[in-house]
């Protein structure tokens, strides 16, 4: 099995080891292409590089990044989009351009020609050096959820109910949640030169025990991973406690 798994004490110590990975690839590759996230799990990571910006430890002013994902129907300022928990939690904070970074547009009215120029700009950045995920309780990554295949390309999908009702906390109830997002495919994922995934908390020990132990599969996205040859998973003692 290629998947490192590292399980660290808590948050602060993944994001510290984490961060670690971007400091590296940052000094070698100043301008090189994020991969990044939104959710929970990506937080204790976006601290600790704002905290390494503001030390002058790691220079973002030339790196670019693409983010996974972004409801549809929810403009880039409304309060629970992608691009605006991006703005808030990290590009705010640090010294990045903001025409340097890519959210998938949830407005857009021609949705599969917004996928297609969204893959195109990813490839004329020259791909994603380094790709951050979450996983859902449902084994998604990006919003590529349970299905009968992978998907490869960026596309819209329609958001399962566990997946809607897993992020309901951010909205003041489930009727707010989009029923559609737009998300990067597989294929994008697995074409990152190289994988980071954050698990944490007890609510993810069964799905983290299911991806580290089971086959290939469609119905859970995320283990296609198994067939990268350079993801590293950081998680905490209560994600790993059943694994
Ligand atoms: C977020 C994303 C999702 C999350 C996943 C876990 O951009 O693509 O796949 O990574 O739903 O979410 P959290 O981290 O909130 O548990």
């Amino acid at each position: 099995m290629n998947m490192k798994i590292i399980v660290a004490k808590d948050e602060k110590e993944i994001g510290c080891l984490a961060a670690d990975i971007y400091e590296q690839l940052i000094a070698s590759k100043p301008d090189c292409v994020l991969g990044l996230a939104t959710g929970s799990s990506p937080l204790p990571l976006y601290a600790e590089l704002v905290k390494r910006c503001d030390e002058g430890r790691i220079d973002f002013s030339a790196v670019r990044s693409v983010n996974l994902d972004e409801y549809r129907g929810l403009a880039p300022e409304h309060p629970q989009s992608y691009r605006r928990f991006m703005q808030e939690n990290l590009f705010d904070k640090i010294n990045i351009k903001r025409e340097n970074t890519f959210v998938p547009d949830g407005l857009a009215e021609d949705a599969d020609a917004a996928c297609r120029a969204y893959e195109d700009n990813i490839t004329s950045l020259g791909g994603i050096d380094l790709q951050l995920l979450g996983i859902g309780h449902d084994g998604h990554i990006g919003f590529n959820e349970p299905d009968d295949d992978f998907p490869l390309t960026t596309h819209v999908v329609t958001l399962t109910e566990m997946t809607r009702e897993a992020n309901e906390r951010f909205f003041s109830c489930l009727d707010e949640v989009p029923h559609e997002a737009v998300t990067m495919g597989i294929g994008t994922v697995m074409a990152a030169k190289k994988i980071i995934m954050i698990v944490t908390g007890a609510g993810k020990a069964d799905i983290l025990r299911q991806l580290k132990y089971g086959e290939v599969r469609p119905e859970l996205p995320a283990s296609v991973l198994h067939l990268h040859p350079d993801v590293t998973v950081f998680c905490d003692e209560a994600a790993y406690s059943k694994c």
